[in-house]
């Protein structure tokens, strides 16, 4: 993992191989961020000009790398762009410090001014981005690694006081959530032969007892004696058998009590409603709602957040196989709810059914769900946005907004109750899947079915934007991006503040 450290404004002073510069589109053309100064006059007072005769135009994501003048500290410049001067907001400098991070590749150490230009929310922000822009998954490669540049080793963020308290608390938060980040990425990028329901449950357990959280596996034969007949049911046609894991996080002078709960299918064939060979390319990340859980609880236990957090993290293999379960078929979900399987390709929803009810019997303040659940999502909201729906308007809105925050993309979606009739069933109490139009919802009308009256209830569909099949953007890797790690932590640090 690339390290990080903090240095005071002495631009022309800091040693280092590459500086990461900010530069916008303003009126008269690219403009540099506050905090320049010292490289323009390096460059003579004509960066803008050599920037300009380079064809750069400040765009977000648009970086460009010169050598850099005599009189700097650093070998060569990046400079990266910010997109509309009049537009620039935390989320803009954590994309540009990725951006141009990622464009720093090949050196070893970097620094940036990008922080110059604000106060300890850019601090955090640049802070941030410029980690997981430095991400990469090498675990499975060698060949292939002959002549690729390595991601920056060490990030330096330049700052006015680095020795400021709100400073060393800023960097430390996001040098904890982007090791959170990168650990849900690596689950997510590991392929699925290597990590079976019992490993998942394993990492949840070593890395979030390192974290300072209490860990509970349930097995294969605990669930059966716990009636848990939904995540038994997925798990069934599998030979690596399912398992539930409770990850357990107090806080001595807690007031709220939050469960996060993700679906942890290690991979998705669709079971005996087999998917086609295409749609089954990217079904290593189907668990990347549990990878979320798991990596917000140890990056929440080592912030030491005044809140308690529960997370639940329902996990097993989806396989076709002559003990799989049918279409037609019953389960019997934990707690008693009988549901009818249409389509053995919703099992999310049947294992999440489960982990929800187990949840709501410890009465927390909320419950928030993460999951790769439907391909309707992404047909909706696209790659990058996700679906937050819920059983109350005000936790709905607290989400979007922690999501906002956090900079991950999140948008509000209606659990219209015209749908509830789809998913009603001659056979059993209840049928795993609905209506095609509005899938996503239907998904979410059918988890509603399974959180006890009166708890606060929010579902975020992260199908697309939990894996980038496309190319890098910001701090956005191809592969595992780590969505939802950041909004659950904001989310938890808000409940403490309440
Ligand atoms: N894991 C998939 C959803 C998914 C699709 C995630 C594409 C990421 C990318 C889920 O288990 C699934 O198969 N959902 C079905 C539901 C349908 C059978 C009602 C879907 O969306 O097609
Ligand atoms: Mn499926
Ligand atoms: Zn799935």
């Amino acid at each position: 993992m690339t390290s990080l450290s903090l240095a005071g404004p002495d631009v022309a002073g800091t040693k280092t191989d590459v500086l990461v510069v900010g530069a916008a589109k303003g009126a008269k053309g690219v403009t540099l961020a506050a905090g320049n100064a010292a490289v323009d006059k390096a460059f003579g007072g004509r960066l803008a000009k050599v920037l300009a005769d380079l064809g750069f135009q400040g765009n977000e994501d648009e970086c460009v790398r010169i050598p850099a003048p005599g009189g700097l500290g650093a070998t060569s410049i990046v400079v990266t762009g910010l997109g509309d001067a009049k537009k620039v907001t935390a989320e803009t400098l954590r994309r540009a410090a990725g951006a141009g991070v990622r464009a720093a590749a090949g050196s070893r150490r970097a620094a940036t001014t990008l922080a110059l230009s604000g106060g300890d929310d850019a601090l955090r922000a640049v802070a941030e981005g410029s980690l997981l822009g430095a991400y990469d998954f090498v675990k499975f490669r060698n060949a292939s690694l002959q002549g690729r540049k390595e991601p920056v080793q060490q990030v330096t963020v330049l700052t006015a006081d680095p020795k400021a308290k709100d400073a060393t608390a800023a960097a430390k938060r996001a040098d904890v959530v982007a090791q959170a980040v990168a650990l849900a990425r690596d689950l997510v990028n590991t392929p699925p032969g290597d990590l079976h329901p019992a490993d998942l449950a394993d990492i949840a357990r070593t890395e979030c007892t390192k974290a300072g959280c209490t860990v509970e596996v349930m097995d294969e034969k605990a669930l059966r004696k716990g009636k848990y007949g939904g995540i038994l049911g997925v798990g069934q046609g599998s030979a690596n058998p399912p398992r539930l894991v409770r990850i357990e996080y107090r806080h001595p002078r807690a007031t709220r009590t939050i469960a996060l709960v993700g679906k942890g299918i290690t991979f998705d064939s669709g079971g005996i409603s087999i998917k086609p060979a295409a749609s089954m390319e990217w079904m290593k990340s189907d668990m990347a709602g549990a990878a979320a859980v798991i990596a917000a609880l140890s990056a929440i236990a080592r912030l030491g957040l005044r809140v308690n957090v529960t997370g639940w993290v329902p996990t097993a293999e989806n396989m076709p196989s002559g003990s799989a379960i049918r279409p037609g078929d019953v389960l019997t979900m934990f707690g008693g709810k009988r549901v009818e399987i249409l389509n053995t390709d919703a099992e999310g929803r049947l294992i999440l059914g489960d982990a929800i009810v187990r949840a709501g019997q410890e009465n927390p303040d909320l419950i928030v769900d993460a999951a790769t659940l439907t391909g309707a999502q992404i047909v909706a909201l696209g790659m990058r946005t996700a679906a937050v729906m819920a059983n109350d308007d005000d936790l709905r809105s607290r989400v979007v907004d922690a999501s906002e925050r956090a900079g991950e993309l999140m948008w509000p979606m209606p659990l219209p109750q015209e749908l509830r009739k789809s998913i009603d069933s001659d056979t059993a109490d209840i049928t795993n899947t609905g209506d095609r139009y509005g899938g996503m919802l239907v998904a979410g009308m059918f988890l509603k079915e399974f959180v006890a009256d009166g708890i606060p209830w929010a579902h975020l569909d992260v199908a697309g934007p939990a894996y980038n099949t496309l190319d890098p953007w910001g701090y956005t890797p191809k592969g595992g991006t780590g969505v939802p790690v950041r909004t659950f932590v904001q989310l938890a640090e808000d409940e403490a503040a309440r």
